[in-house]
């Protein structure tokens, strides 16, 4: 049996800010249960909901040196859907209303944790074959068990694994301020290692010392190591490029299913989807207080309102969207100037624009299920789920050719009749516009056509099987079988 650790500073549905919840909570129930014990570690946050806190075992504490101060380090055990999940609990640590805040609390947060999870295995009794760790969050594991760690017994020859969820978040601080929180020696702070640009850089430390590296599709895999894309860190994934791999997100096919999905109005599959999807779009017009017209296309979006997700683009055309026939509901928080933005146009365009700005897990299921197309026009996209989400819900995805958009949606070609969603190349709000236009002339002129791109949508498989897949084969690689 093969042992394998994810650390993770998110997993579904214990607490979620963006797909690497997603990822972590789904992941790790598609591997062969035959050959691999796949356990998860993550922070006990205070902001949990109070039930998942309530099912949580407390198993037993310890204290660990962290730089200069010595910490509790409490262990809570819970298993969910046959994973085993262990707790870090520290209330100094993980207390606060959300879990990432910002500067160098967050790093000594996160520094705290990523000693912890090593910490913890002798205490717990597993020794994981490999520890698999997601984003900067977690960067600092490698380096802890290249540091101490690994002069143990118990720790040697322990394999890591650093997954790039997205390289824009490196977790970065001034080299002094980041020795005083870790405790790590000089010997650290050099540019082969933890040091970048004169800071000192989790992220960094962690792609340095994994014995291999992964991001989240092919794509994002080669654009990192441009300048465009490699936020800096280009030189170091083209140096890393033998033991960098891109492997595709997939999603939960039992979680998102319009076949059984209880937050939708109208349940369908991939036969009943002509007769039936419609009945959540009037729903949802009706739930929002949109013009109830089963006949219009309606644009869906659900996402962090972020510069990454191309809402510039979407702010310059707004204006000449809304002259044409369509309806957008917008699912979303993030940065104040793109919530106002659309709470503008949500008045401007009553009727027309829905601006929801909130989190809501069953209002994102609405969505995927009710509207005609969904929008996504990233101006990077490692993976990206949404569009997924989007296509196994037989909801056309209109996206930006770049990262995991450009592996997972195949353009429509109105010559061949082939593709499952609309795309276009460049970061222009114009081109993006053409494309949507072209999309509604589709939906209103062609509708079989239409319907037959919903078919191979639907038809599309972004399961987790193929993924996982390539992950064990990655695992026995680096066991040595
Ligand atoms: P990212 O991780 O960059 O935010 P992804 O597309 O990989 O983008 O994953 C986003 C996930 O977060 C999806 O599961 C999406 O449905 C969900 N999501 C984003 N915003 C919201 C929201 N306001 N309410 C509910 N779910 C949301
Ligand atoms: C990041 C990326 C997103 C990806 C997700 C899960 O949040 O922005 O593209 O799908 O991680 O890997």
């Amino acid at each position: 049996m093969k042992k394998i650790l994810f650390a993770t500073s998110e997993a579904v549905p214990f607490i979620k800010t963006g797909g690497l919840a997603d990822v972590a909570g789904a992941l790790p129930k598609c591997f062969d249960k035959q050959y691999f014990d796949v356990r998860v570690v993550l922070p006990k946050y205070a902001c949990m909901k109070q039930e998942w806190k309530d099912k949580m075992q407390y198993m037993t504490h310890f204290y660990m040196d962290l730089g200069f101060k010595n910490c509790y380090v409490g262990i809570m055990h819970l298993e969910y859907d046959g994973i085993q999940f262990y707790f870090i609990d520290n209330e100094y640590y993980f207390s606060g209303p959300k879990p990432y805040d910002s500067g160098p609390w967050d790093l000594e947060k996160f520094a705290f944790f990523s000693k912890a999870v090593l910490s913890i295995l002798p205490v717990i009794d597993f020794r994981p074959d490999i520890i698999h760790c997601h984003d900067w969050q977690t960067g600092l594991v490698p380096v802890y068990l290249h540091d101490s760690f690994q002069a143990g017994e118990f720790f040697r020859g322990i394999k890591t694994v650093m997954t790039i969820h997205n390289l824009k978040f490196q977790g970065v601080w001034d080299v002094k301020t980041v020795k005083d929180i870790t405790g790590l020696s000089d010997y650290y702070f050099t540019p082969d290692k933890l040091e970048a640009y004169k800071d000192a850089n989790y992220l960094k430390g962690g792609i340095v010392f994994a014995d291999a590296v992964t991001t989240v599709s092919n794509t994002y895999a080669e654009e990192i190591k441009t300048p465009f894309y490699g936020e800096r860190l280009e030189g170091l994934m083209c140096a890393r490029s033998n033991s960098l791999r891109g492997i595709v997100n997939g999603i939960d096919y039992e979680e998102y299913n319009p076949q059984t999905d209880p937050f939708i109005a109208k349940q369908y599959n991939a036969v009943t989807f002509r007769k039936e999807k419609v009945k959540n779009k009037l729903a949802l017009q009706r739930e929002l207080g949109l013009d109830e017209d089963s006949s219009v296309m309606m644009l869906g979006i659900v996402s962090r309102l972020t510069d990454q997700k191309g809402f510039d683009l979407i702010a310059y055309v707004m204006d000449e969207l809304c002259q044409d026939a369509v309806q957008i509901v917008v699912l979303g928080t993030g940065d104040e100037r793109y919530e106002n933005m659309f709470r503008h146009f949500d008045w401007k365009y009553h009727g027309k624009v829905s601006a929801n700005i909130y989190y809501s897990e069953p209002m994102s299921h609405k969505i995927y299920a009710s509207a005609d197309a969904f929008l996504m026009p990233s101006l990077f996209e490692p993976c990206g789920l949404s569009q997924l989400m989007s296509l196994r819900y037989g909801t056309v995805p209109i996206v930006r050719e770049t990262g995991g958009l450009k592996d997972t949606v195949q353009p429509y070609n109105e010559y061949e009749s082939t593709g499952t969603g609309f795309s276009f190349t460049n970061y222009n709000a114009h081109e993006m516009l053409g494309v949507i236009r072209n999309a509604e002339r589709i939906y209103y002129d062609k509708k079989r056509e239409w319907n037959k791109i919903i078919d191979r949508a639907m038809a599309a498989d972004f399961s987790w099987n193929h993924s996982a897949a390539q992950y064990e084969e990655m695992y026995n690689w680096l066991i040595g079988e």
